[in-house]
């Protein structure tokens, strides 16, 4: 060895906890063997200044707030999520599987940008200049001014950045960029964290919009990230399903706006199309009065989506009854099932069950319960209900229908869809304030346990 030892750390891989030996479970977040071990060298002042000055605190009410600067993105299902728009300054972090459309949507932020006539400059680590350029081919025209660069070496992001002065800056992705002087590969825990904070110091000191890509590990972090998600100021998951089409994007934490919100995608040939009208895309194709068959409404943020929910229930051929769920908890499935048994008398123990949200979406919002029961119910009496009902409610161990949060929005947005009868929790029901005019003639049943169901069936 050259110059004495190389020193090594070690990190944890889901908070970032920093350790000088490895540890078997980590005294941060309690994750179990997520160390990895790191080289670092002790930046000799240069990166890491800490300039201590004496701070006086301020009185609250003295505090000057101007209003955040935004930019409207011109998608409208991003600027909902943002909380109306980029705020100048802010470092963003966009998550998601690899393949789900995170460069797709961010190169088409880029072209609105572009085009309203902002400096964009566009870092990529991952693909040549090429190779994007051939991308944005396929998503249209990007008229003259849009910034491109190839480049990995953080240090010389920053400084092309520093030269171009652009308005907004894409790093796609954050695991592709490294700094030299601290030694481990890209992607390690100790550089996420570093040029995350490099970047950071940029978007603050220079007042411009960082948008940064993270790929989304097995385990289901951002690689390397608690550590990142605590250092940005807004969090983005996009998210679908692989073999759907449609893709949601939703804010994780915002320093500027609400979590609430949810944008939803579909992915085309020509790249991302907003759908401004969830339900309808997701009932698209929906077969109408057949067993098994029941549509509900889930929230997603403070938007209601409807959802088709299909059961299927038949005598088992094998010993032991198959069930299985897709996009909803199979725990859940089953315990509803041991519901119907118990209260209803509804003999499913030697029948086999399959549930499945169609669409692709994977929903555990207990408000799902009542729908599971009912289309699981249809399927084994080979009964459909009819093709105007939806229904929506929490069910309860002792065959209990059980209120659920934001009635009033599932109810409305059923009856914007032309559904003629909805079937809820009778408490939801009572409490609802819904004119004549905005149900449009939907007639609505409160039901307070699953035997009233029963009847309304
Ligand atoms: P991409 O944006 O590269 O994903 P990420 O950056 O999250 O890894 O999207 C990749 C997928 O999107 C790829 O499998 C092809 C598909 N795609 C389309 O279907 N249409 C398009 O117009 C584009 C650009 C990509
Ligand atoms: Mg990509």
């Amino acid at each position: 060895m050259a110059k004495g030892k190389n020193k090594t750390v070690f990190f944890c891989k889901e908070c970032g906890h920093e350790s000088a030996k490895w540890l078997g479970q980590c005294p941060g977040c309690k994750e179990w063997n997520t160390f990895v071990e790191e080289p670092v060298v002790k930046s000799s002042g240069g990166s890491v200044q800490r300039i201590r000055e004496r701070r006086e605190p301020v009185r609250l009410s003295e505090v000057n707030v101007t209003r955040e600067v935004r930019t409207l993105t011109q998608i409208g299902e991003l600027d909902r999520v943002l909380g109306g728009g980029i705020v100048t300054g802010s470092l963003v972090l966009v998550g998601g599987d690899p393949g789900i459309g995170k460069s797709t949507l961010l190169l088409q932020m880029c072209q609105k940008l572009v085009k309203g006539g902002r400096n964009v400059l566009y870092v990529s680590g991952e693909e040549s200049e090429k190779q994007i350029k051939m991308r944005a081919d396929r998503l249209g025209d990007f008229g003259q001014d849009m910034l491109l660069l190839s480049e990995t070496d953080l240090d010389l992001v920053v400084d092309t950045v520093q030269r171009m002065k652009p308005e907004v800056v894409i790093i796609d992705s954050i695991q592709t960029m490294y700094r030299e002087e601290l030694g481990s590969a890209p992607g390690s825990v100790g550089q996420v964290r570093e040029t995350t904070a490099a970047l950071m110091r940029l978007a603050k000191g220079m007042a411009i919009s960082i948008f940064v890509v993270g790929h989304v590990t097995k385990e289901g972090v951002v690689a390397g990230p608690r550590v990142l998600e605590h250092m940005v100021d807004t969090v983005l998951y996009f998210e679908g399903d692989g073999s759907a089409s449609y893709r949601f994007l939703r804010g994780v934490k915002n320093r500027f706006g609400s979590t609430n919100e949810v944008g939803v995608f579909e992915m085309r040939g020509d790249g991302l199309v907003e759908v401004s009208n969830p339900s309808e895309y997701m009932l698209q194709g929906r077969p109408e009065d057949e067993p098994g068959s029941v549509v509900a409404c889930s929230m997603e943020g403070t938007r209601p989506i409807l959802i088709e929910v299909q059961a299927l229930v038949c005598q088992t051929n094998f010993n032991m009854p198959r069930r299985t769920a897709a996009g909803t908890d199979y725990n859940r499935v089953n315990l509803l099932m041991a519901v119907i048994e118990k209260r209803l008398g509804l003999h499913m123990g030697d029948c086999d069950a399959y549930i499945n949200v169609a669409g692709g979406m994977r929903i555990h919002e207990p408000a799902l319960d009542l729908a599971i029961v009912a289309a699981l119910i249809s399927s084994y009496r080979n009964t459909a209900l009819s093709g105007g009902s939806i229904c929506f409610g929490e069910v309860g161990l002792v065959g209990e229908v059980r209120a659920i949060n934001m009635a009033e929005q599932r109810v409305l947005e059923a009856a914007k869809l032309g559904f003629k009868r909805c079937i809820l929790p009778e408490v939801n029901r009572g409490q609802l304030e819904i004119k004549e005019t905005q149900r449009k003639g939907m007639e609505l049943i409160g039901i307070q346990t699953i035997h009233e169901l029963l009847g309304v069936l």
